[in-house]
């Protein structure tokens, strides 16, 4: 099976951990240190916050922005569950916009319609690796004075006109396995607050200013040296990694048949966390089938939006967002890692090929 994802760890990650062993220091300490300078210097951002996770990072930049109980969140639900979960766990409510079918990310001219006096934040998720409308979002964000904080979780060294995402609003990151850059799990905060950036720093070790010195409820929300050391060898690769994904990304539109490959907006770098088609006439899960049986790890990322999902429902969101629905039946990925060979490629479009002559 052609796997979906890969993550690539070599003998570099390997001696950084061991480093990090044999120092005794494991916990969160200098390696951590140097990691977030070097994910400051990477996104272009004067402050960068580790901690465990890309959700601890959205809940982080949440409650660093003062946001909770009765204050609304407008967001979009073509995304993972951790996206609006991050915004529930804070007591305040996400309230979701539809999305735009070509890149799959939310509309600004939907979350302008949704905006309230509770409206505090717009979470944008740059889905797939391709920025959401940065402009048009900063735009409303300024008219209406609402904070932004990106979804950054899949668009590691992605841009927009030249800006790293995560530079614009108050970036989140994870460095799950799967995503363009790892450390197994891991997240990071960006930003140019230096508000933002030590209250955030507060609510990730439990309110702590000072050892045993707790100003602020806080929560352990720590990365650990163990892992930040791999996410500085990874970090150094990512350049790499993203042109490989890019490669391999402009072969599969060059060489795919009768589906709908993905799009690039002209001012944007897309680092394909994602590459992921369209596929009309319902006939998308009659493909996932067929490549998985030719031996193809393809996936649908998402088969539900988050206002369908059973918990969602059961809190009372009905209203529905004909969008973000559609995306959900018609969306398929197809593996576009950097560890992909030429033959593997190949085979990837032939699969798809062998299936579009049943008719797509
Ligand atoms: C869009 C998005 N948001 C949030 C997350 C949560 O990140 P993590 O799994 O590191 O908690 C992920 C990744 O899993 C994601 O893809």
């Amino acid at each position: 099976m052609i796997s979906i994802s890969k993550p690539l760890i070599g003998e570099e990650e390997m001696e950084a951990v061991r480093a990090v062993l044999e120092s005794g220091q494991l916990a969160q300490g200098p390696k951590v240190q140097e990691f977030e300078a070097a994910f400051a210097a990477m996104c272009g951002v004067k402050e960068a916050i580790a901690v465990s996770s890309g959700t601890a990072a959205l809940s982080v930049a949440l409650l660093a922005h003062g946001i909770g109980p009765g204050d609304e969140v407008i967001t979009t639900s073509f995304s993972f569950i951790a996206t609006a979960n991050s915004i529930l766990a804070t007591g305040a409510r996400p309230v979701f916009a539809d999305i735009l079918p070509d890149d799959f990310n939310i509309d600004p001219a939907d979350v302008v319609r949704r905006i309230t006096n509770k409206t505090k934040a717009i979470m944008p998720v740059h889905l797939y690796g391709h920025p959401a409308r940065m402009d048009e979002l900063m735009q409303l964000a300024e008219t209406y004075g609402l904070v932004v904080i990106e979804d950054a979780c899949q668009a590691h060294g992605a841009t927009i006109n030249g800006h790293a995402i995560g530079s614009l609003g108050t970036g989140c990151f994870s460095f799950y396995a799967t995503k363009n850059v790892t450390t197994g799990e891991g997240g990071m905060i960006t930003t140019n607050d230096d508000n933002v950036a030590n209250a955030a720093r507060l609510i990730r070790n439990h309110g702590a200013s000072a050892p045993y010195h707790h100003e602020d409820i806080g929560y352990n929300w720590r990365l650990t040296d163990i892992l930040a050391a791999i996410g500085l060898v990874q970090l150094k690769k990512l350049e790499g990694f993203n042109n490989a994904r890019r490669k391999n990304a402009a072969y599969l539109s060059a060489n795919l048949r009768g589906v709908e490959t993905p799009t690039e907006r002209d001012s944007c770098y897309h680092v394909y966390h994602q590459y992921t088609v369209r596929v009309r006439n319902g006939q998308r899960d009659a493909l996932l089938s067929h490549l998985r049986e030719q031996g193809i790890g393809a996936n649908v990322y998402y088969p539900t939006s988050i206002h369908q999902q059973p918990i969602y429902r059961k809190m009372g969101y009905r209203e529905p967002l004909p969008k973000a629905e559609k995306a959900s039946r018609e969306v398929l990925s197809l593996p576009v890692h950097p560890a992909l060979s030429e033959e593997e490629l190949t085979k990837i479009v032939e699969a798809a090929a062998s299936f579009t002559g049943q008719k797509v």
